[in-house]
């Protein structure tokens, strides 16, 4: 059972109130004058990569207090459910164990009395036979040529994982090419199979339901698009396997169960990228890499589980996010990373974060009363710099930015990393320092400006500063390091999810929309006039109507 607490009840809520008025105030560049200690105490080092907090508006006392909040949400019993494969995702009565998939110790974990880990490792082994068998080119299509191409079809957690990963470790590509179909948009299908050959073509159906309409809607195209290429039905078996927990439904779609990699309700969508939807990730970059991602995961895993929160990297992040969100009342937080690679990755935990902590309800059932989960956002740098940053300096929001590089790059080209790198420093020491007024006039005065024009312009130039971030400089992003840091995000929402009481594995918000599509759908297919809707709806189906041929 999952603890049932108002964090706002909480003792370590009052004193952060109490005390908030105190640091709010406070500027960020002070506090590192006055702790000389400031880096090595707000930074922590994990493996192959440094994780920095020391830019955020905290001191001792506010880490210590949020740590207090954690134990008093009684934190510790939430993760040891957690990993002991309890019922935590309570509206759907299923275990959250994603970690088992990664789990390289092989200690048993039990559901419902059994042991899980013999069926995770068989699946593991399946999934490194035939992605070799495809890679070594052992594995033939229907007219004997081996396979070049792979097409992933699937949308939200058995998309976006399998995307973010094979972009983000592309410098491990093996010979095979990856496209990834998610969009029911016909556009997608057409523009992918436009470069293909049905003979060379492997297809992937990724759907832990096997029922979501767009995916379900694009492998039947695919399936027509291979047979209209000459293919016959029992060439499918070759050149179609399915990703899924629903064998009913596979088998019902003609894919033969013996190329299904299954996997369980207990893996949340947006938590599959390690089960077996992460099959294109093992084809895409080799089944090794894939293994040393898991391992990645495991290792953040153990850390999650064993280190106490004041050095916990999840548990840490967690607490600053909800500093900002609770007290600050900052409403997004973008990722940023210093690395073209990983230019999916902010789009990744979109889905991670604001599908699992996009609540207003809490685990009573109740209206909350404070925020939840934050908007996340966020595109690569240096791109973002030329683009949003302005707002992010001198806007009216508070916006907490995680910055992330890698100190290696997989390409060395001239001096292009050196200055990747000189303004992944930059910016956050210019978000943190600002820009005084005095500062301001005295560049323009340097500049030749007038007193008048200086007066003039100053005001526009001075930049408040004390906005916080986040650095994480990692060695280089290999897949070990990429498995940690999903894992790390992966916890931090567990985390957050757990103080603001609400459960964080579930999705009924994205229900309503899909259940409206599917009474729209048929008015849609007739030519009647439409007059079910309020006003708007209507008018709007009946234009599409007028205008659609
Ligand atoms: O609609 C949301 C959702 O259920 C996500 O949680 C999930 O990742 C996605 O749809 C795809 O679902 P499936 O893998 O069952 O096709």
């Amino acid at each position: 059972m999952l603890p049932n607490i108002d964090f706002t009840t909480t003792q370590a809520y009052q004193y952060l109130t109490d005390y908030f008025s105190e640091i709010e105030p406070q500027q960020l560049k002070d506090l590192f004058i006055s702790d000389s200690q400031r880096f090595s105490k707000f930074s922590i080092q994990f493996e192959d990569f440094l994780f920095d907090y020391s830019k955020n508006r905290v001191d001792d006392k506010v880490i210590a207090l949020l740590v207090q909040l954690a134990k008093e949400c009684r934190l510790n019993d939430a993760i040891e459910a957690m990993f002991n494969g309890e019922a935590i995702n309570v509206t759907e009565n299923r275990p959250v164990l994603h970690t088992t998939l990664r789990n390289q110790s092989n200690e048993p974990v039990y559901v419902e009395g059994k042991d899980v880990m013999p069926e995770v490792n068989a699946v593991l082994q399946q999934m490194k036979t035939f992605s070799e068998a495809v890679i070594s080119g052992e594995w033939k299509g229907y007219t004997g040529k081996p396979i070049t191409d792979v097409v992933n079809i699937g949308i939200g957690g058995s998309d976006l994982g399998p995307v973010m990963v094979t972009e983000a470790l592309k410098a491990y590509k093996t010979r095979l090419n990856l496209h990834f179909v998610s969009n029911v948009d016909g556009t997608h299908i057409a523009e992918t199979l436009r470069w293909v050959n049905a003979e060379t073509t492997l297809f992937l159906i990724a759907s832990k339901t096997f029922t979501t309409q767009e995916t379900m809607a694009n492998a039947h195209s695919a399936r027509q698009w291979f047979l209209d290429s000459g293919a016959q039905e029992a060439d499918i078996a070759k050149h179609f396997a399915a990703l899924s927990t629903n064998s009913a439904a596979v088998a019902k779609f003609g894919i033969d169960t013996q190329n299904m990699f299954v996997f369980w309700d207990w893996v949340g969508g947006r938590y599959s990228l390690w089960s077996a939807i992460g099959l294109s990730i093992a084809l895409g970059i080799g089944f090794d890499n894939f293994e040393h991602l898991l391992g990645g995961a495991h290792a953040m895993d153990q850390h999650f589980r064993n280190t106490d929160f004041e050095q916990n990297l999840p548990v840490i992040a967690a607490l600053l996010g909800i500093w900002y969100n609770n007290f600050f009342g900052a409403e997004s937080q973008a990722i940023l990373p210093y690395d073209q690679y990983m230019h999916r990755f902010a789009a990744y935990f979109q889905q991670g974060d604001m599908e699992s902590n996009g609540k207003y309800v809490d685990r009573n059932g109740e209206v909350v009363d404070y925020q939840t989960g934050p908007i996340i956002w966020g595109e690569p740098g240096t791109n973002g710099q030329h683009a949003f940053y302005q707002l992010i300096h001198q806007g009216t929001k508070l916006i907490p930015c995680d910055f992330i590089a890698p100190a290696q790059t997989h390409n060395p080209v001239g001096e292009h990393h050196t200055l990747l790198l000189s303004n992944f420093f930059a910016q956050t020491e210019a978000l943190m320092n600002g820009k005084t007024y005095e500062e301001a006039a005295a560049e323009l005065k340097a500049a030749g400006k007038s007193p008048e024009e200086i007066e003039k312009l100053a005001p526009f130039k001075v930049f408040e500063g004390n906005r916080p971030t986040n650095s994480i400089l990692a060695k280089k992003i290999t897949p070990r390091v990429l498995g940690s840091l999903v894992a790390m995000y992966e916890h931090k929402i567990f985390v957050q999810g757990i103080i603001w009481n609400i459960y964080s594995f579930d999705q009924w918000g994205v229900e309503l929309g899909k259940q409206l599509a599917g009474k729209i759908l048929p008015e849609l297919r007739t030519e009647d006039k439409i007059t079910s809707h309020d006003s708007s709806t209507n008018g709007l189906i009946n234009q599409y109507k007028a205008w659609r041929s």
